[in-house]
């Protein structure tokens, strides 16, 4: 097989192809930055402190790991807003995936304020730039499953064992997933699956094609573990089970390895040994919608995780417009807009994500 490395491939995937590099650590620290991964998830101390709580909230999933977030804390509640410093216009030109990163970061913050005996009652305002109000005023303690799998959670960009859910896990997905307003439509039934990931792939052809999108996308990637220490942000390869390259060789591998070819090919095995899709719709295409749509997400992804299993996004089908239309005919949804498409199964834990210190997004 000749070495592959593709679009989440230096983010996500191909890891088999790319291993025939054998490029090496390159003098990149693992150590550190394992230790940093780490570090990141202690656990929740029993009595927190604002900033405990805010660390578990970015532990949430967030596009591109921009951490487009900024914490505040009141006296008895947090309030998340957006940092629009760190949106990707190019993938995400409404900022839809920006909002649905607050939900992503909500939802967890909600869960660590509910296992340590806080309200953690999430309500959105939408007046101006928008904003997450999370109450912590004292209430009776959940420590939640969901809570648990927090610092266990991640997105998996590589292939997974093939083998389907069990009847409870998907009763336990679905319920999890099923909240404010949002409806997670779950897809097991091959036929469907192979017709999601014909509009995965030609989301993915197209966003090739624009270079916009790639020019943004390299902003993002991090090929060795100094380069996401140094950041503490964006798409580190080690993370999706690639190699770490320089940070020199790093754009020219990519140019060489990010086809259309190799991507389609590894769309296609991420969706045939996963053991299904779920896609989450919004009742409300605006911001306060897409932000539920993050909520449902990570509530969804921790049940997985929480039930041995992992998942991953699949997002170029609601990213470009004409297969988001063509998504939404196949589905049936009529005007609703499908927000994010994600996959799951059972695959290996890969290196966990960097993210900034939690001095750097409290205003
Ligand atoms: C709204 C949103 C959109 C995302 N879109 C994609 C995507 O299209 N492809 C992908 O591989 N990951 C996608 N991700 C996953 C992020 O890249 C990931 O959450 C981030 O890198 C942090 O890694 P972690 O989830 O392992 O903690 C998305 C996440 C969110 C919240």
């Amino acid at each position: 097989m000749p070495p592959r490395l593709t679009r989440r491939a230096v983010i996500g995937g191909g890891a088999a192809g790319v291993a025939a590099l054998t490029l090496g650590s390159c003098g990149s620290d693992s150590t550190a930055y394992d230790a940093a991964a780490s570090d990141l998830r202690a656990p929740l101390p029993d009595t927190p402190t604002m900033q405990d709580l805010v660390r578990f909230a970015t532990l949430a999933a967030n596009g591109h790991n921009t951490q487009p977030w900024r914490f505040r804390a009141g006296a008895s509640d947090l309030t998340i807003l957006p940092d629009f410093s760190r949106h990707t216009p190019a993938v995400d030109p409404d900022d839809h995936h920006l909002y649905a990163s607050l939900g992503c970061a909500a939802e967890n913050l909600s869960l660590a304020a509910q296992a340590r005996g806080l309200s953690g009652e999430v309500r959105f305002d939408a007046a101006g730039d928008g904003q997450a109000i999370v109450d912590l005023s004292t209430a009776p303690a959940d420590e939640s499953a969901l809570f648990r799998a927090i610092p266990a959670r991640q997105s998996s960009r590589i292939a997974y064992d093939g083998r389907p859910a069990s009847g409870e896990q998907m009763t336990r997905l679905a319920s999890a997933a099923g909240r404010y307003g949002v409806d997670a439509l779950m897809i097991t039934a091959r036929k469907e699956m192979e017709a999601v990931q014909a509009l995965v792939i030609e989301g993915n052809n197209r966003q090739i094609d624009d270079p916009a999108f790639i020019a943004e996308l390299k902003a993002w990637l991090r090929f060795n573990p100094d380069a996401a220490l140094r950041t503490g942000d964006g798409l580190y390869s080690g993370a999706s089970g690639n190699p770490t390259i320089p940070d020199w060789l790093g754009p020219i591998v990519f140019e060489l390895f990010f086809t259309k070819s190799g991507e389609a090919d590894k769309y296609a095995q991420h969706v045939s040994t996963s053991a299904g899709l779920v896609v989450f719709v919004a009742d409300r295409d605006a911001p306060a919608g897409w932000f539920n749509a993050g909520r449902a997400y990570q509530r969804f992804a921790l049940q997985a995780t929480a039930d041995g299993l992992t998942s991953a996004f699949l997002n170029q089908t609601v990213e470009v417009p004409a297969q988001r239309t063509e998504l939404q005919t196949l589905l049936g949804l009529g005007a609703r807009r499908p927000n994010l498409v994600v996959r799951f199964g059972r695959g290996p834990v890969l290196p966990y994500s960097l993210r900034r210190p939690v001095s750097a997004v409290m205003v």
